[in-house]
């Protein structure tokens, strides 16, 4: 474990180690089902074995708990993730751009706040830690596809919608499936007054349209080649 202040790197048992504060904030900043808990658990702990995984967390004061988390990790031929999501942009957009995402990838499992501290900078702060100095050409991720606070923040940093309006296998609800090269663009330090800054008084003052199109399932908009530009 390294970091000094309110931000902690954590290797695989260090992770793992944590697990229920981890669940803990998860469960309050994505509110699931309560069934839904343990098996994200399960998948947690099998992330931690993957190659080029890196786990950071936030407090808001030294040695206190757990108000922020976020981890990702090399994507690899063989992980449900990536194979699903290689297939899709393949489907979509063709073998080469999905190679040119998906062959050498951060993927970005979780990016969570608790709500208590969201809107200080924490979860952008966060984001830039875990893929800097990254060997990885690109970083991707799913989340919701919704005018949502993460993507916004995802959008904020340089991330393109790849797959927009698609389903995973199991019938979820519709995901947007995002990309950036790396290095992420417009990253920050975690701000040493983040517990300072009041946070926003809510998302309906800052609501925007960031979500993607919605039409046609598993549409993409935006899918250049990453590093064309
Ligand atoms: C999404 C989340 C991780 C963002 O972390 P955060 O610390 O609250 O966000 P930051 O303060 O770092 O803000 C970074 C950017 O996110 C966006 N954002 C954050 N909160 C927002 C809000 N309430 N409304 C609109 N945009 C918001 C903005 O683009 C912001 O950039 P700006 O400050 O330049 O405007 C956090 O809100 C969260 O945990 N949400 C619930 C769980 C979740 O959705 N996780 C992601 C799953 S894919």
């Amino acid at each position: 474990m390294r970091g000094t202040g309110l931000i902690r790197e954590l290797d695989a048992a260090g992770f793992r180690a944590v697990l229920d504060q981890l669940a803990a904030v998860y469960a309050a900043a994505m509110r699931p089902q309560p069934d839904q808990l343990p098996g994200r658990r399960v998948n947690m702990d099998r992330h931690a074995g993957y190659p080029g995984f890196r786990a950071l967390t936030v407090a808001a004061d030294p040695g206190g708990p757990v108000i922020a988390f976020s981890y990702g990790f090399r994507g690899a031929a063989g992980q449900w993730w990536h194979d699903v999501v290689s297939t899709g942009i393949r489907a979509a957009w063709g073998a080469p751009l999905a190679a040119a995402w998906m062959d050498y990838t951060m993927e970005i499992a979780e990016v969570h706040v608790h709500p208590a501290h969201q809107g200080r900078g924490i979860g952008r702060a966060m984001l830039g830690t875990l893929t800097a100095g990254r060997a990885e050409r690109t970083a991707v991720l799913s989340t919701m596809d919704a005018d949502t606070p993460a993507r916004r923040l995802y959008r904020g940093l340089g991330f393109t919608d790849l797959l927009t309006r698609y389903v995973f296998p199991g019938d979820s609800p519709p995901y947007a499936v995002m990309g950036a090269v790396l290095p992420l663009r417009d990253v920050r330090g975690l701000p040493p007054s983040a517990a300072d800054r009041p946070p926003w008084p809510g998302s309906a003052a800052r609501s925007g349209s960031a979500a993607g199109s919605a039409s046609a399932a598993r549409t993409g908009t935006a899918a250049g080649a990453p590093g064309a530009a």
